[in-house]
């Protein structure tokens, strides 16, 4: 059976992709900041060494075998550029470490924990459209994270398929994962539909669909890909 540790699974996308892995007969290890049930591991990624522990419990609960990462937890959260300057760098560092930095750490175990096993694995990372398009004036950090985690991914990509070990990010645009209603206000209002093409925003079972089979399915010469999901609100 595969083993599936998946970050972020409490809510939204993370729970989606852990629930469709699930249903294809994997054994998933969900994460968030709290422990929701015993296929949940608490660890919050402000803390540095959080990372670490969730991967060593991960792995530990799963026998010392992990096939699969899924580097999904992630922080939207606005820091306008009148904010104070320490409040400002505060908001920085928080969100680089929560979107970047944890998903370095963990890719970095899943490597080295491939390698040792001489086994090859997958890492899928949940990034964004802001990676490529930016995103509002509130949201530098945000942005910054999501461009070095796309970076991060074809480093690893190119580094490690020769040992199996293979790469892919998802780079979603809006993506309904709140109450109706809460949502769009949270990214600005109704006035975003116009921005995409197809009308609405996705839904977390379509970007899940994605990551399962970035999980699962993807051929091998696929590693490196960046795969968009925006409704054509951003095409290149
Ligand atoms: N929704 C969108 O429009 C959209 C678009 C593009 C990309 N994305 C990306 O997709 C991923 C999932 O987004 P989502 O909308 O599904 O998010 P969400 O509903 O807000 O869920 C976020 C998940 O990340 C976890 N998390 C938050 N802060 C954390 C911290 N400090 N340490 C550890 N875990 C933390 C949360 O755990 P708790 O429940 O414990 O807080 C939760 O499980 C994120 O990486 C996001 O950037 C989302």
């Amino acid at each position: 059976m595969t083993n599936i540790l998946v970050t972020g699974s409490s809510r939204g996308i993370g729970q989606a992709i852990a629930d469709q892995l699930a249903d294809r007969g994997c054994n998933v290890m969900g994460h968030a900041t709290r422990a929701l049930d015993d296929r949940t591991i608490a660890a919050d990624f402000s803390d540095p060494p959080a990372p670490q522990q969730l991967w060593e419990e991960a792995l530990e609960r799963f026998g010392g075998r992990i096939d699969v990462l899924v580097n999904n937890a992630g922080l939207f959260d606005a820091v306008p550029l009148e904010a104070s300057d320490i409040e400002w760098l505060d908001r920085w560092e928080d969100t680089l470490r929560i979107n970047l930095t944890a998903a370095a750490q963990l890719s970095r175990f899943a490597v080295r924990h491939w390698q040792e096993r001489g086994s090859g694995g997958r890492l899928v990372h949940i990034s964004s459209r802001a990676a490529y398009r930016g995103d509002s004036p509130a949201h530098w950090h945000y942005a910054a994270a999501k461009g070095g985690m796309v970076a991060m991914h074809k480093t690893i990509a190119r580094g490690y398929a020769k040992d199996g070990i293979l790469s892919f990010a998802i780079t979603p645009g809006f993506t309904d994962t709140s109450m109706a209603g809460d949502y769009l206000q949270s990214r600005g209002g109704p006035g975003l539909l116009a921005d995409i093409p197809l009308g609405r925003v996705a839904e977390p079972e379509e970007i899940a669909d994605i990551a399962v089979f970035c999980s699962l399915d993807a051929p091998p010469s696929m590693t490196g890909a960046v795969i968009d999901a925006n409704g054509a609100s951003f095409v290149r």
